[in-house]
């Protein structure tokens, strides 16, 4: 432990602590803009910078260590004058069009010029080009970028794609792809964790609310929505309410006070999910033991970063991907067909609106294969943000709605679909299935979590031996079942590593693109606590602990869909709507 003096406070603190770390620890607050902890760390916008007694120049707060016997002062008139010009010229090269921008009252700029007092734009300099860039996915405002790097930081030494970094020098230095491509000219999963710490509306997921709110202005159209079991979980949050509180209830009342026709829930079609891939499982393990040449280990699809990922860096391994497409997907198929039917109506009157936490769903909906028979599986992707930028529009006092419901007949959900948002849930959730299916038995783990693959960390693995199997399944007697589990793009690749040199010791892999999963994928409300990932995967842990039905093939609805419409799991229908297929792209997104 060391000792030093804050503001005349007496601080102790371990070594290796910076000062603004132990500024907090005395219950004082050094502004800062670029600094996002575990994230960015690279002191590169100085707004943090004290006065320390002995150092004649200012000192960035966020990097430098405190030492023993400090004397630190954060708030003296030299701070306050070096903090203010820093600002002010940040605000010379910035567009100030508050008001119309996408993070307005929201931006971490504009709150920092509240906190510093800053009434008066005294500076006005040269500007800085404007170039945006429109994605499917993501959009980028050059002008708006106030250089802080955490989005180079995040996708280069996060998520390991490298797909923006700094271009040019000095004033003309720019984040950008290399040579100034779009970003869908490049090898970006889409994934969207850039537009989640981006201080300023730089970079931001692409507008989809107008095309829905013009959809649910048509009379002529039936719009349907569904969401993804991690919107639930963090929703509450752009409310006020406390990180982690699940908001089922409220939110399925939302979205039928915004005016759409049915409000699905994607955690069914999460279960069908299941039940296909867990149908492909069986099968493929079958033809492996059976002398055949299916190809293991087999990985999950429901992330489409994910899938870009692999397309482009992993191009001859696509085999070891399911061949299901992500649920919402399979949502937006069974809609167009068997709803369709259902209402005896064209299925081009049918709007598919999916409520996301992904940035990376916007790309995946546009994808020549996400369609039958010419009609697009879903129309619009919105993010968790953006729903609640729509709610907020409409007037609606979402903390007090009642507790809603979803529609039938694909609302009802298992437990097992809940943990879906989660690093780990889909994997536990075709383990809850696959070996009841084959054994007869419920698997053998306490409460139904397999917990070696039950939390954050960025791969897990978990074995165990089939026993005792029913007798259709004899040849698997015995087999130890190796499971790996990983999230974010960097602990994939490390896995695939394994699978490209034929040293993959396991079966079935899961995948999840963002770090702990959808709880925080790129769509996700921005984050204001250190463990919103532990408090949202909780929330969809209680959710699935307090449904009274806790495994895909359990739910009736699922299953009379099958009896009624779909046939057999993984059978000529099922493929045809619920399957995909994938693609090798290049270093520029191209096809090869
Ligand atoms: Fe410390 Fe930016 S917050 S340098």
């Amino acid at each position: 432990m060391i000792k030093l003096t804050i503001n005349g406070k007496t601080v102790e603190i371990e070594e290796g602590a910076t000062i603004m770390e132990a500024a907090a620890k005395a219950g004082i607050k050094i502004p800062s803009l670029c600094h996002l902890k575990d994230v960015h760390t690279y002191g590169s916008c100085r707004i943090c910078v004290v006065e320390v007694d002995g150092m004649k120049n200012l000192q960035a707060s966020c990097i430098v260590r405190a030492r023993d016997g400090m004397v630190v002062h954060t708030n003296s008139p030299k701070v306050r004058a070096a903090r203010k010009v820093l600002y002010e010229l940040l605000l010379s090269d910035h567009p100030k069009d508050c008001l119309s921008c996408n993070r307005n009252q929201n931006c971490e700029l504009q709150e920092l010029g509240y906190e510093l007092g800053i009434t008066e734009t005294r500076l006005e300099g040269e500007r800085s080009g404007c170039s945006v860039d429109i994605s499917p996915s993501i959009t980028r405002d050059t002008s708006k970028c106030i250089l802080c790097r955490r989005c180079v930081t995040v996708c280069n030494e996060i998520q390991h794609v490298g797909a923006i970094q700094a271009q040019n020098r000095g004033f003309d230095t720019v984040i950008s792809p290399a040579m100034g491509l779009p970003l869908n000219s490049t090898a970006c999963a889409m994934c969207g964790q850039c537009t989640v710490v981006c201080p300023t509306g730089a970079l931001q997921e692409t507008d989809g609310l107008s095309r829905v709110w013009k959809a649910l202005g048509d009379p002529g159209r039936r719009v349907v929505v569904q969401v993804a079991p991690a919107v639930r979980a963090a929703l509450g949050e752009e409310f006020g309410l406390p990180c982690g509180t699940p908001v089922t209830g409220k939110m399925a009342s939302a979205l039928h006070e915004l005016g759409f026709d049915d409000v699905f829930d994607t955690l069914f079609s999460a279960d069908l999910t299941i039940i296909e891939e867990g149908t492909e499982l069986l099968q493929r393990l079958q033809d492996v033991l059976t002398g055949g040449d299916a190809v293991l280990p087999m990985i999950t699809s429901c992330s489409p970063g994910w899938i870009k990922h692999i397309e482009h860096q992993f191009p001859e391994e696509l085999d070891h991907l399911s061949t299901c497409k992500s649920p919402h997907t399979m949502m937006g198929a069974v809609v167009k067909s068997f709803y369709a039917d259902r209402l005896s109506m064209d299925p081009r009157d049918l709007y598919v609106v999916s409520v996301m936490p992904c940035t990376a769903k916007k790309y995946e909906i546009q994808r020549g294969e996400m369609e039958v028979d010419g009609n697009r599986d879903v129309d619009a992707v919105l993010t968790t943000r953006e729903l609640a930028r729509m709610i907020k529009s409409a007037g609606i006092d979402f903390v007090n709605l009642p507790e809603g419901s979803f529609d039938a007949p694909l609302g009802l959900s298992t437990g097992a679909a809940d943990i879906f948002g989660v690093t780990g849930g889909v994997m536990e959730a075709a383990l809850r299935t696959v070996y009841e299916l084959v054994t007869g038995r419920e698997l053998p783990f306490e409460g139904l979590h397999v917990t070696p693959i039950v939390g954050l960390e960025q791969i897990k693995t978990a074995s165990f031996v089939i026993e005792d199997t029913l007798l259709e399944y004899k040849h698997l007697e015995g087999v130890e079942v190796k499971v790996a589990v990983t999230s974010g793009l960097e602990g994939a690749s490390m896995l695939m590593r394994e699978v490209a040199e034929g040293t993959s010791p396991y079966h079935f892999i899961e995948v999840m693109g963002c770090p702990g999963g959808c709880i925080a994928g790129g769509g996700q409300p921005r984050p204001k606590e250190d463990d919103f990932r532990k408090k949202r995967a909780a929330a969809l842990y209680s959710e699935d602990e307090h449904k009274p039905l806790r495994k895909s093939h359990e739910n009736p609805d699922l299953m009379k869909l099958y009896e009624e419409f779909l046939g057999e799991p993984g059978g000529h229908l099922a493929h045809k709507l619920l399957h995909t297929h994938y693609v090798k792209r290049g270093k520029y997104n191209e096809l090869v």
